[in-house]
């Protein structure tokens, strides 16, 4: 049986990170696991862990290793050999690519491919600002100046759309700095292995998505 895919997108916050992962989702066929959704979808559920991740994500920090590694390590394990995964905001330090190294060698192959997404602090600012995503389905929409949210719906399941609270301009200023100091780190981790790709995020969906293609050979 063919093994599926193994990937880490990686970038800063907006870097097109959730866009990309859909529509690869969609393309190769493998799993999205997303740490983000996964918390929001634990906030809008009212559960403890939601709530716990709350007061760390609407600041811009990091969710405590010891909420988040359990969690999305076993959503990772629980994904076939057969099917493959896209990791989309995990590992975030370099605690956490060591224990997803040490979870997946367990399983006798370690990540495949790491794609990191470079994009310029402007446009990320402007990406945000503008950033409506999907209640639903969690797909990130964005908007245009002077469309109005309350007026469109997602493009693909027709959810209502919402403006994430870490995208206030404190929130992201610092998530940027928190990706700057502590997520940046485990490029060296990946570029150690020899499976790193650095490829230009400022372009289109379109051209990004192309251009990852490209990085996976596909
Ligand atoms: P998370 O949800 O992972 O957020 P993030 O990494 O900050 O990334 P974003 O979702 O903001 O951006 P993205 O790169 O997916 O961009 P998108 O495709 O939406 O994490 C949120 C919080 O959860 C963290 O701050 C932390 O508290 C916690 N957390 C999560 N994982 C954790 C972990 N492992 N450990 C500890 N804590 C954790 O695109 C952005 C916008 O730009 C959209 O509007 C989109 O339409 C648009 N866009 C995308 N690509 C392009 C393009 N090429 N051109 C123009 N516009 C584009």
């Amino acid at each position: 049986m063919a093994q599926g895919l193994r990937l880490v997108l990686f970038g800063p916050p907006g870097a097109g990170k959730g866009t990309q992962a859909q529509l690869l989702r969609d393309s190769l066929k493998v799993t999205h696991i997303s740490s983000g959704d996964l918390f929001r979808h634990h906030l809008g559920q009212g559960t403890e862990l939601g709530l716990r991740a709350k007061e760390y994500m609407n600041k811009g920090e990091l969710v405590p290793d010891e909420v988040t590694i359990d969690i999305i390590l076993d959503k990772i394990l629980s994904v076939s050999d057969e099917e493959g995964f896209i990791l989309d905001g995990f590992p975030r330090n370099p605690h956490q690519a060591e224990e997803l190294e040490k979870a997946l060698n367990g399983k006798s192959r370690n990540i495949d491919k790491v794609v990191h997404i470079e994009v310029s602090e402007p446009e990320l600012l402007r990406r945000l600002g503008g950033r409506y995503v999907c209640r639903a389905c969690q797909a990130p929409h964005a908007l245009g100046e002077g469309e109005d949210a309350a007026s469109k719906k997602c493009d693909q399941c027709c959810g209502e759309l919402y403006q994430r609270d870490d995208d206030g301009p404190e929130a992201v200023k610092k998530r940027i700095e928190v990706y700057n100091k502590e997520t940046m780190p485990v490029l060296g981790f990946y570029r150690e292995r020899g499976v790193l790709a650095d490829i230009p995020g400022d372009n289109t969906v379109e051209q990004v998505n192309k251009q990852v293609m490209e990085a996976l050979g596909a």
